[in-house]
């Protein structure tokens, strides 16, 4: 099997997930003035240091993604660097790679992914200082008359080019287009946009001739609106998901690792629980952030004495999504 191949089937094994810790400066800033917590180099270091050296947390997470930052700091104990550090805990070590969002076509809601500009050299450094896969995340938002094929179309050309640039380099894309739940839609309708945003994805996958068996796909849960006054039940979420992805995601794939997007913990692992007690042609597990880590970092707050407790609430939500990848909850 191909290194690309064994990577990405690594990285969805039933029974694991993967912790997606790779939120940028600003975006871990927020999260650390949630709890009242100074953000610097020093104290983002130190909160990965506490989420990666939770005691055998690789009994259930196979991957982390890492934002550049992160990937260049150190395990305080050891004074290894995270990637290498990782590696020797059995986890692979992942690169968030793209560069953010900018406005498409100048409208104000809708966004295109960037990031192309000299990747290739990028992602040769990585897989260089250790990386095995990267991660780029698209996003789609719905609302009035939005999202455009336009913008669609532009962000899965973008998520296509990237993960060809990544199988050259020997990393295993994770093809990350994100369909945001915000809003008071219906179930029905982040279904069509779900739907319609895979197509367009899988198309551009192929037409780039992007080798299906050396990625693994991140997409949204097909929810209900989060401001939608009728929310979907457990059953419906699980049962519109799988039929979304049945219509759109080849076999070759091999798994499919979804993203919380701003589900409640419980929810997240619900959702996932009740998808695997279906048959499915590619592995069903967790990508999460927020899902994993919420619950961590408020109780952590900042305080070197939660630091234990913290540990023990990641671990917590990752043994629970851990059983959620074979419907034993
Ligand atoms: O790109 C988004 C993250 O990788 C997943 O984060 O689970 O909080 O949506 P989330």
């Amino acid at each position: 099997m191909s290194e690309l191949h064994s990577v990405a089937a690594q990285m969805v094994a039933k029974g694991k997930g993967i912790l997606a810790a790779d939120e940028s400066i600003p975006t871990c800033t927020k999260r650390f003035e949630s709890i009242n917590t100074e953000s610097n180099e020093q104290s983002r270091n130190f909160y990965r240091n506490m989420l990666f050296t939770s005691d055998n947390i690789a009994e259930y997470i196979n991957g982390i993604i890492l934002f550049d930052e992160t990937f260049h700091q150190k395990e305080l104990k050891t004074d290894t660097l995270f990637p290498q550090y990782l590696e020797s805990k059995n986890i692979l070590p992942g690169i968030k790679v793209d560069g953010g969002l900018q406005s498409f076509n100048n409208h104000p809601e809708e966004k295109v992914t960037v990031g192309l500009d000299r990747l290739d050299k990028k992602l040769s450094r990585y897989y260089s200082l250790g990386a095995r896969f990267a991660k780029w995340r698209s996003v789609i938002t719905l609302g009035n008359g939005i999202p455009s094929d336009g913008c669609i179309q532009a962000n899965a050309e973008g998520l296509a080019k990237y993960a060809l640039l990544c199988q050259q380099a020997n990393l295993v894309p994770i093809v990350e287009p994100e369909v945001l739940m915000d809003g008071n839609h219906t179930i029905d309708i982040s279904f069509d946009v779900t739907d319609r945003t895979l197509s367009a994805v899988f198309s551009q996958l192929e037409k780039h001739n992007v080798d299906l068996q050396g990625i693994v796909l991140k997409p949204n849960m097909v929810l209900s609106g989060y401001n939608c006054e009728n929310q979907a039940s457990v059953e419906e979420v699980a049962q519109k998901t799988l039929e979304c992805l049945t219509n759109n995601v080849p076999s070759s794939v091999p798994g499919i690792a979804f993203l919380s997007g701003g589900q409640s913990d419980e929810l997240a692992t619900l959702h996932l629980n009740e998808m695997n007690k279906q048959d499915t042609n590619w592995k069903v597990t967790f990508s999460y952030g927020r899902a994993l880590q919420q619950n961590a970092l408020n109780t952590w707050a900042g305080k070197s004495e939660n630091v234990k407790a913290a540990q023990e609430a990641l671990l917590s939500r990752a043994k629970a999504n851990s059983l959620a990848t074979t419907a034993s909850l």
